[in-house]
């Protein structure tokens, strides 16, 4: 009969049956047994505990129903078998209200009856039992789930919100660095013009510093807009050449390099569709590091010696489309890295002098208008950058 051990209380007045039911259960050790035979005594007995009450209707002190409610109400899963010398209409309904199991009219023509019963009711109290903890369990590992999924949600909001921050940190060093270049250009010229007695040379510096002015405008305008797509009514036919001789004064001054050691080789008539202010940004970037390149390899210019350093830009027009390379004979790119170069904030720079956003500027620069960027170098002997823009004619 399994080892499952059910408390089974029996209450009768009538000590005979009594007797006889708690005979049915010799030898059944999965039950434990305690008679009464009288409800009072009985109840303190079920307040300790209960299983199967199995209590004769008609009691001297105390009802059976008036026990099997009490039992109820102190154990919910309580399973109350009523012993009832007829079976009356009054007893069925009050034993229906009470969801009673079963009820055994008296004296039982087959003993073995009430133990099939009871265990019968036992069975129930079982499965009952589980079918709770299971419940308990599942509520449980819901409840579980549940703040998982809510610890999930804030670190995904969170998540969202550092990304926006380091979205933004990286706009604001983004403009921080396309700004410094025009920013030195307007210091440098400032300078000058503070010094400079002929005032036709200080309307020549005046004018440059409203042109840096203007870039570093442009520049903040169309970076603070990164996240729009290209748009083409924004585009104007650039004019490549003269972008790349601004781009080129631009960082001389603002590297304080002499702009004529910087060869600059052009077609005639190369034109790109596009922002000038931002062809003009990827000329600066390239540029400014071959000269950083250029400057780390041979040293410093002395007015005096000649410099061994070179930088060159070039640009021409092959089939349909437009090409520049930027070209130094710099400290050059060991092979294992070239693949990082383009990564945000990736440089080899001293803190203060890089910040490694020049290229990753470009690469958004120039894909964003379907050109190409491509890079050839060698360790101590120098390094090509080359672009590539695609030339629509028929839009020109
Ligand atoms: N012409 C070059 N010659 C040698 N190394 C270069 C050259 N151009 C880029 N690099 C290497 O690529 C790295 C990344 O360049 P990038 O322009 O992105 O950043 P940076 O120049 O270090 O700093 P920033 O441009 O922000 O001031 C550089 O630190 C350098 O190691
Ligand atoms: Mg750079």
């Amino acid at each position: 009969m399994g080892a499952r051990r059910g408390r089974l209380i029996i209450v009768d007045d009538e000590p005979v049956i009594l007797d006889l039911l708690t005979a049915v259960f010799d030898g059944d050790d999965t039950v434990e047994i305690s008679c009464f035979s009288d409800g009072t005594t009985a109840l303190a007995a079920i307040e300790q505990g209960v299983d199967v009450l199995l209590t004769d209707k008609n009691l001297p002190d105390v009802g059976g129903l008036q026990l099997a409610k009490r039992a109820r109400e102190l154990h919910p899963d309580v399973e109350i078998i009523v012993i009832t010398g007829y079976a009356s209409l009054d007893t069925a309904l009050a034993a229906m209200e009470l969801d009673v199991f079963d009820y055994i009219i008296k004296p039982p023509k087959d003993i073995r009856d009430v133990r099939r019963k009871v265990h019968q009711a036992l069975d129930k109290q079982a499965m009952a039992r589980e079918n709770r903890s299971l419940m308990e369990r599942l509520t449980e590992r819901n409840a579980a789930l549940e703040a998982a999924l809510q610890e999930l949600q804030e670190l995904q909001a969170e998540l969202i919100q550092s990304e926006k921050l380091a979205g933004i940190g990286t706009l604001a060093a983004g403009i921080a660095h396309e700004i410094s270049s025009p920013l030195f250009g307007v210091m440098g010229l400032a300078e000058a013009i503070l010094e400079e007695d002929d005032q036709q040379l200080v309307r020549g510096y005046a004018s440059e510093i409203v042109d840096y002015s203007r870039s570093i405008k442009d520049i903040v305008i169309q970076l603070s807009g990164y996240s729009r797509t290209a748009s083409s009514e924004y585009f104007t036919t650039v004019d490549l050449p003269s972008v790349i001789e601004d781009a080129v004064k631009l960082v001389a001054r603002s590297l304080s390099f002499d702009p004529s050691r910087i060869e600059l080789r052009a077609e005639p008539a190369l034109y790109v569709n596009a922002r000038t202010s931002e062809i003009q940004q990827v000329f600066v970037n390239l540029v400014k590091n071959a000269v950083e390149a250029v400057v780390d390899r041979h040293g410093a210019v002395l007015d005096d010696q000649p410099f061994p350093g070179l930088v060159e830009v070039s640009s021409g027009r092959r089939g349909d489309h437009v090409w520049a390379t930027v070209r130094d004979n710099g400290s050059g790119i060991p092979a294992d890295r070239l693949k990082a170069i383009f990564d945000p904030f990736y440089t080899t720079k001293p803190p203060g002098r890089g910040t490694g956003l020049g290229l990753n500027i470009v690469y958004r620069i120039v894909t964003k208008y379907r050109g190409q960027v491509s890079v050839e170098s060698q360790d101590q002997q120098g390094t090509t950058f080359t672009l590539r823009f695609p030339v629509d004619d028929g839009e020109e």
